[in-house]
């Protein structure tokens, strides 16, 4: 077990990991393995914190849903008052459900396609974050064609440098397909003033994900404020969002978390300076360190010089090991004091199905728990069927209770969709 505060809702209770007052094996044993664990008080934590750092602002929280797109996580975060950020009309229909309204929605994505548009609009949410002329051009249309005025942000790629820790997460870099090139931007501002059916509300930019080095925060939002002072000068005047995207790191191992005093100093003056609402679009943030991945482990193995433990969890469920080369601390669920180098692996039928690779462990055997950290973002809302495995439980915990909130998938989830008899049509 390593120290540290790295996921705070989950600490040693009785010689044994636990999320806030339930131990992790009550929950293996009510749930069933894999199942991911998530922490109501750690993503309280996490929203706090980040509403206590943007309070000398008029702001808004806009929960990134691909983070974790589960409905009582989103029920939870809508309680605590935030909006959300969705990227796709599935995202949209899970918000509704969960109790959001269209006021707490954006809407960004580089590829929204025409019925999506027309969902939003009808949803009535806040603002489309637009990455395109054409985009522009189709919001138009569609809002023309439904009698409304489309409440539109440009988002604006501001071409800044940004080190995150995989180039598959960087987005406000020259050059990537994410919003719209920064000398195209004031074109595309004034385009989105005279066309009929919309209004220009806001500006937008999100650099990318696991973002530590906050100055590039700084460096995009000066770009924004000097394409809003452009085209307040020759006035536009409906500009009123300024949206900074998510990003913000959480650690994985033992870095130090992002300071939010830091990150604050970078962005309130140039935002307070502005006049206008900022909006952030925190993911990761809020629930990454929020989550585990609880897997048991099937069997022991040593092939060549290397060591295995097989855990009953594979890529299909937590993909990020594989896709970005991402750590994720492991850990004995009941720790031990023998260590082993081992890989951890699952179960999938690739090379690539890992955990760790060479890591230093504790010598667990077949049958334990072990505890895969910081899986609370981007891990069950990555998962996939691949290999034709059902898809994991989800559990929420909140002090003494735990509630199932996703089914584990069954086999005939895997099918439902599908025939073996194919009903034929004629070209
Ligand atoms: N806003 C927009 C427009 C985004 O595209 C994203 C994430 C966010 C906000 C939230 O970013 P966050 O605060 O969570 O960093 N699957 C990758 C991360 C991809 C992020 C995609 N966009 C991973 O597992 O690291």
């Amino acid at each position: 077990m390593g120290e540290g505060v790295l996921t705070p809702g989950f600490v040693i209770q009785d010689g044994a990991l636990a999320c806030e007052d339930v131990p992790l094996e009550r929950i293996a044993d009510a749930a069933g393995t894999p199942v991911y664990v998530y922490s109501a008080g750690a993503i309280r934590e996490q929203y706090r914190l980040l509403s206590r750092a943007l309070a000398p602002v008029t702001h808004r929280i806009h929960y990134s849903v691909k983070a974790n797109s589960n409905l009582a996580v989103l029920r939870l975060l809508r309680g605590l008052g935030a909006g959300v950020d969705i990227v796709s009309g599935g995202e949209l229909y899970r918000a509704l459900l969960a109790g959001f309204t269209g006021r707490d929605i954006v809407f960004s994505g580089v590829g929204k396609t025409e019925q999506e548009l027309r969902e939003a609009l009808a949803a009535r949410i806040l603002l489309v974050n637009v990455e395109s002329v054409p985009e522009l051009e189709l919001l138009s249309r569609v809002a023309a064609d439904m009698g409304v005025v489309a409440p539109v942000a440009l988002r604006v790629n501001p071409e800044v440098t940004v080190d995150t820790p995989h180039r598959y997460t960087r987005t406000g870099e020259r050059g990537l397909k994410f919003g719209i090139p920064f000398a195209d931007a004031e074109d595309a501002a004034r385009l989105a003033t005279t066309l009929p059916a919309l209004r220009l509300d806001g500006l937008d930019m999100h650099i990318g994900s696991q973002v530590v080095q906050l100055t590039a925060y700084q460096q995009g939002l000066r770009r924004l404020l000097e394409l809003y002072d452009v085209l307040r000068s020759s006035g536009v005047e409906s500009i009123r969002y300024l949206d900074i995207g998510g990003g913000l790191a959480v650690p994985y191992d033992h870095e130090a978390p992002i300071d939010l005093n830091a990150y604050a100093g970078e962005v309130l003056p140039l935002a307070t300076r502005s006049g206008l609402t900022l909006f952030v679009e925190p993911g990761r943030f809020l629930v990454g360190n929020a989550g585990v991945l609880l897997t048991r482990v099937l069997y022991r193995k040593r092939s060549g010089d290397r060591e295995y433990v097989i855990t009953d969890a594979g890529m299909n469920d937590l993909l990020r090991p594989s896709h970005y080369n991402a750590f994720h601390r492991i850990d004995a669920v009941r720790p031990h004091t023998a260590r082993i180098i081992a890989d951890i692996v699952g179960p999938v039928c690739e090379s690539g199905d890992f955990f760790a690779l060479g890591r230093d462990v504790e010598n667990v055997v077949a049958g334990e728990l072990l505890a895969i950290r910081s899986a609370g973002a981007y891990g069950f809302s990555m998962a996939s069927n691949y290999n034709s495995r059902p898809r994991t439980a989800e559990v929420l915990v909140d002090g003494n209770r735990f509630a199932v909130v996703t089914e584990r998938e069954r086999y005939e989830d895997l099918v439902r969709q599908e025939t073996a008899d194919p009903h034929w049509r004629t070209a």
